[in-house]
């Protein structure tokens, strides 16, 4: 049986994007007597190093309609889930006294990231891009210091950054669709129906390890600037989306009520 610390720290510390992308093997010990580890940064290889948010420049979501504009989007989306699938990976080395069950959400989620990356890859190659054609930025892994314990890292992973692609993922999705390309909308849908799953995740732990506050209560006290709520919605918002992912009413229209930000912090 393999140990979970094993896989996750081949999946942060590997230097090939394939050590990445290597699928959770069947009976994964979750159990971990260990001390924390908490990894400061991913090992890569040359092309994927992180690079300063300003040159990881990203098209706005009218660029679809440009084939050359619509493979950087998917670049861009393509890093986001690689750091979902290491950043998942991570949670299981800072956190191996987290309950069972938690442990095997993440495994579980670290898994749907890996499919998510493949489909964007799947759709980069359609359009003759490459992933590591194009710098990638660090924008979750930056957000390290927010991930202090279990309730905190759904508050920022669950309850923010999936919480606001139940927003983005659709409108690429809308935007792929309008311009033609069945396969990329496809792709985006699936991602789109996985990340409700994946908020549904951050909220239930959320309950659990807040038990006696009332949760969008909960998630403000747990969440750090500049995450919240600001940040965890898009323009337009998905209220549907956010049915389906169990969040109580209560926090939906607490959500909703609020004005997004972009991470530049102007708004939306
Ligand atoms: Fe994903
Ligand atoms: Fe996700």
């Amino acid at each position: 049986m393999t140990a979970v610390r094993n896989y996750a720290e081949q999946i942060v510390r590997g230097e090939r994007l394939a050590d990445k992308l290597v699928p959770p093997p069947d009976g994964l010990e979750l159990e971990d007597a260990g001390a924390p580890l908490r990894i400061a940064a991913p090992g890569r290889p040359q092309e994927l190093r992180i690079v300063p948010v300003k040159r990881g420049i990203v098209p706005p979501v009218v660029g679809m309609r440009d084939p050359a504009q619509r493979a950087r989007i998917l670049h861009a989306l393509a890093n986001h889930e690689l750091q979902a699938i290491e950043l998942f990976a991570w949670a299981l080395l800072a956190f191996p006294a987290a309950p069972v069950a938690f442990r095997r959400g993440l495994v579980a989620i670290l898994a749907d990231e890996q499919r998510h990356f493949a489909l964007y890859a799947e759709r980069m190659a359609a359009l003759a891009t490459a992933f590591g054609d194009h710098p990638v930025t660090g924008h979750f892994w930056n957000k390290l210091d927010h991930l202090t314990g279990p309730l905190e890292f759904v508050c920022a992973m669950g309850l923010t950054f999936e919480n606001a692609n139940l927003d983005f993922a659709g409108d690429y999705a809308r935007a792929a669709r309008e311009c033609g390309d069945t396969a990329t909308a496809d792709a985006l849908e699936q991602v789109h129906t996985d990340e409700i799953a994946h908020v549904h995740f951050g909220y239930v732990w959320l309950r659990r390890l807040a038990p006696d506050t009332e949760p969008f209560q909960a998630y403000l006290a747990h969440v750090q600037f500049p995450l919240g709520p600001k940040r965890a919605r898009g323009a337009r918002f998905d209220r549907e989306a956010r049915e389906r992912a169990g969040l109580d009413d209560a926090f939906i229209d607490a959500l909703e009520a609020t004005a997004p930000t972009r991470p530049s912090g102007e708004p939306r």
